[in-house]
């Protein structure tokens, strides 16, 4: 059992509090607020997806966790070259610029899922980490319990045809609005 006090939460979104790993410096641990699906589609989407993405993805271990908090995902913290915790895309914002080392990478992220159909639809720019390492920033996409969920047993993304849509239309309207640009393969 890994022992959490509130004092170890790093950052929260709506649905899970983030904590940094008591005994590795390296890895964080992520607790739903109210237990339910978000920890497991993540693992799930996690192993369905982690080779095609491999570099865009913090790494997560392959089994749940038990902490004093609760079932926890242990995923690698991701932090920047000198040690500090990296920050979500809409943090880096609010002090830095897109430059065009992490536009090209946020375009072949947007390209391999639009491609290979991987059905995610939550690109809230806080579920995006942007990593400063030694030869520039690194663009980690952290919050994968989107993939292929649907809000109801009879909601049209449940059709491969209008997942794609679905996905493809969300990707634009994230290039658009914060790459400023138009998708070749996403359009
Ligand atoms: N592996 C990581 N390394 C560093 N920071 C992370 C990592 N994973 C998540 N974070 C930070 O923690 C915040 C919350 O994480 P996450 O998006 O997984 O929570 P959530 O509650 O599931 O999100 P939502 O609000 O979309 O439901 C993120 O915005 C990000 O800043
Ligand atoms: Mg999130």
């Amino acid at each position: 059992m890994i022992h959490l006090d509130h004092s170890m939460i790093i950052n929260e979104g709506a649905t899970r509090r983030c904590y940094r790993h008591p005994d590795d410096p390296g890895k964080c641990l992520k607790i739903e607020k109210r237990p339910g699906a978000a920890n497991a589609n993540e693992l799930q989407a996690y192993r369905a997806v982690q080779n095609l993405l491999s570099d865009y993805l913090a790494e997560c271990e392959p089994e749940l966790a038990v902490t004093s908090e609760g079932e926890a995902l242990v995923c690698e913290l991701v932090r920047d070259a000198d040690g500090t915790i990296s920050p979500s895309f809409s943090e880096f914002l609010l002090t830095e610029k897109t430059d065009e080392n992490l536009r090209r990478q946020f375009l072949e992220f947007f390209d391999l899922i639009v491609r290979h159909k991987l059905c995610f639809y939550d690109f809230n720019p806080k579920n995006f980490v942007i990593q400063h390492a030694e030869d520039g920033f690194q663009l980690k996409y952290t919050d994968l319990k989107s993939f292929h969920k649907t809000k109801t047993a009879f909601a049209l993304e449940k059709i491969p045809f209008f997942a794609t849509l679905k996905l493809k239309r969300r990707s634009t309207r994230f290039i658009k609005r914060y790459l400023n640009q138009t998708p070749s393969s996403a359009q």
